[in-house]
Order: C-alpha cells, then sequence, then structure tokens
C-alpha cells in the first residue's frame, strides 16, 4: 500500500501531525477542451480547498509530454497525493513509479491508469453502463424500444453508424463494449445494419476524442456509404464532442427535420441545448460535482492513512492488478429529462441551457 505515515516534504501521504494546510493535493487533468474536465478540476479544487488543503491544478492541453512533465513537476514540490485524469492511461508509468518512490498514493480520477502497479484506487462512473445506456439511448431515440424497456412500435431496419473514443482511454473500450453487447441482438437480426460495414473499435475510434476527427469521420462515411441516397438513422457517439462534429456533418450534408438520431455523453451545455431544440436525441449525464467529492475522500482517506472505502473490487484490471475502485451511477437525459435531471438538480439553470452557454 503505498499510504504510509509521510516523511517531510515530498513524504506523501501526509502525517498525523500534518494540518490541511500543511498538505498538497496535485490535480492533473487532461484538457480544457472540453468542459467537462474543466468542471471537474474546479470542482476537486474547491471541495479540497474548503477542507484547508492545498491545490496544485494543472491542465495539460492533451498533450501527453506536458502532462508527464505537469506530474514530474507535482511530485518533485512535494505533493501528498495526486489525483491524475490521464490523457493516454498507459503512459504514465515512470511518473506513478516517481509517486511510489515518494510514497506518494494516487488516484485515478475517471479515467483508469494502466500497466503499473502504482495505482492506489480509482474514481469513475459505471463506464460498461455508460455504454449499455448510450446504445440503449440510440433504441429508444429509434423507437425500437420505449424508455420503460418494453419494445417500441418502430420495426425498422435503420441504418447506423457507429463511433468510439480515443483508444489510448480505458474507458473507450468499456463504453463501446457496453453499447456493442446492447446493440448485437439487433444487429444480429437485422434490425440495425451498419452500412460502411465499420464494426471494430479500431475502426470508429477518433483519437484524443476530437470533434473535427469525428465530423471528419461522419462527412467520410457519407460520402463512400450513403451517397446513393441513404439515410444515416442512427449514430451511437461515445462524446457530446463528438456527437457536435457529428450533427455538423449531417447538417452539411442537408439533414434538418429528418436529422440522425445522436447520442452522446457529458451534458456539455452546448449539446444539451441541441437536445432541448430537437437536433441531437440524448445524452449521458455523469455529475462530476459527485465524481469530485469521492475523489476527495478517498484522497483525505489516504492523507489520514486510510484505505478508500471501494464498491467495485472486480471490474478494473489495469494490466497488472486490479485496482479498487469507487463507482458512481449515470443517468441519460432526452428532452423530456432536462429539467427533472439537469435543472432541478442545480446543475445548470434554464437561461444556460436556453443558451447552450454555462455561465461558469
Ligand atoms: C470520460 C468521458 C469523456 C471522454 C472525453 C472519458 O474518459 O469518461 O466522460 O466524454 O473521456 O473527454
Amino acid at each position: 500500500m503505498a499510504a504510509c505515515s509521510g516523511d517531510g516534504a515530498g513524504g506523501g501521504g501526509g502525517n498525523d501531525s500534518d494540518k490541511p494546510g500543511d498538505l498538497t493535493i496535485g490535480v492533473s487533468m487532461p484538457t480544457q477542451t472540453s468542459e467537462r474536465w474543466i468542471a471537474d478540476g474546479t470542482s476537486v479544487k474547491e471541495k479540497l480547498e474548503a477542507k484547508g488543503y492545498k491545490v496544485d491544478l494543472q491542465y495539460a492541453g492533451d498533450d501527453i509530454p506536458t502532462q508527464s512533465q505537469q506530474i514530474d513537476q507535482m511530485i518533485t514540490r512535494g505533493a501528498d497525493v495526486l489525483i491524475i485524469a490521464a490523457i493516454d492511461g498507459t503512459a504514465l508509468s515512470g511518473q506513478l513509479q516517481a509517486a511510489a518512490d515518494a510514497k506518494i498514493p494516487v488516484i485515478a480520477y475517471d479515467r483508469l491508469i494502466r500497466d503499473s502497479p502504482n495505482v492506489d484506487f480509482y474514481v469513475s462512473f459505471d463506464n460498461y453502463k455508460v455504454g449499455v445506456a448510450q446504445a440503449t439511448a440510440l433504441l429508444v431515440g429509434l423507437g425500437l424500444k420505449n424508455k420503460d424497456g418494453s419494445d417500441g412500435d418502430a420495426k425498422g431496419p435503420f441504418n447506423i453508424e457507429l463511433f468510439a473514443g480515443s483508444l489510448d482511454d480505458n474507458n473507450a473500450h468499456f463504453f463501446f463494449n457496453g453499447a456493442m453487447d446492447t446493440l448485437k441482438p439487433f444487429l444480429d437480426a437485422g434490425t440495425l445494419k451498419v452500412k460502411s460495414g465499420q464494426t471494430k473499435i479500431d475502426q470508429v475510434a477518433i483519437l484524443r476524442w476530437q470533434q473535427e476527427g469525428a465530423q471528419k469521420r461522419m462527412e467520410d462515411l457519407l460520402t463512400s456509404s450513403y451517397n446513393d441516397g441513404s439515410k444515416v438513422h442512427g449514430v451511437l457517439s461515445p462524446y457530446d464532442g463528438l456527437s457536435r462534429g457529428i450533427i455538423t456533418a449531417l447538417q452539411n450534408a442537408g439533414y434538418r427535420d429528418d436529422m440522425s438520431v445522436v447520442t452522446g455523453q457529458d451534458a456539455e451545455i452546448a449539446s444539451v441545448k441541441l437536445i432541448n431544440d430537437g437536433v441531437q436525441s440524448s445524452t449521458i449525464f455523469k455529475d462530476t460535482r459527485l465524481l469530485a467529492e469521492q475523489a476527495v475522500v478517498a484522497g483525505e482517506s489516504f492523507l489520514q492513512d486510510k484505505t478508500p472505502q471501494a464498491n467495485d473490487t472486480e471490474t478494473y484490471n489495469n494490466g497488472v492488478k486490479v485496482v479498487p475502485s469507487y463507482l458512481l451511477p449515470v443517468q441519460t437525459v432526452f428532452k423530456d429529462d432536462i429539467k427533472s435531471v439537469l435543472i432541478d438538480s442545480g446543475y445548470f439553470t434554464a437561461e444556460e441551457v436556453a443558451a447552450g452557454q454555462a455561465k461558469g
């Protein structure tokens, strides 16, 4: 176990005599181009500072060497705990070894860090269930299923296309597997057809989860597989940023009232507006406030020489060991759910949804 009694500056893990004000938590986040990571970073920082801890929060601009360097610096500056949302889940073994050598506990935040024994805890959502929820939302959007799980009235067959996230993000595989397990019976029965034939994760993945990458791939798909006048009825998209790129490509090709059923994830404000306007079909809401809270609880446990409480000790094998995890549930949001799930919980105001912009 990496948790230990502190042994001075850079000793990590805190010490019985340390006051919160003497302890620093390094928080490494991947990028500020996606709203969710800004919300995550801000929430973790505010919650830790409210408890009196010092916080060293860094964003890496989706650049792997930058993230490695930032973590190196956090270790040198004497961080007592590290909370890391990795860009490339396999690229941080060296940093994690340095953290272990300095007895600094490491919490993987939302994205599992792979191929290292030095990951002490993992806080995330149930990522397989995110994929199930995305595929289910696609089926509901197409009318093949009802929200209550019963069969819908639609018969199909429907043309769909599939997208996945960045292959170096462990979550991308969980999302895709959950989705494909859910879609398989419909694909086998011919109710759903992937007209491009691209059904393998490495054919449909978008590097770094980039919106432009998704737009480009959707444009290519429209040109290569839908130039015979056929329609794309649905698109499995694992993240709102990708969904916006996909929607742009479809709009540029003339889709309007006949817009495809496009799924998403993260309830980013621009996409929530698109859902409210009837353009995007759904998103998956992951309450980053709750995730930040769990990261803080886990971080504090390590600082107090305790073991954080896990609710899953089986699912997340990082290639070296099963990392004890705390997983949170997720919620699907269609237009009808915006008020009850996102506005009533205080995540967004009605004005923000109407404007498609968060006040921050
Ligand atoms: C997160 C998703 C997010 C994606 C792109 C994943 O690791 O779990 O919530 O949409 O990264 O940022």
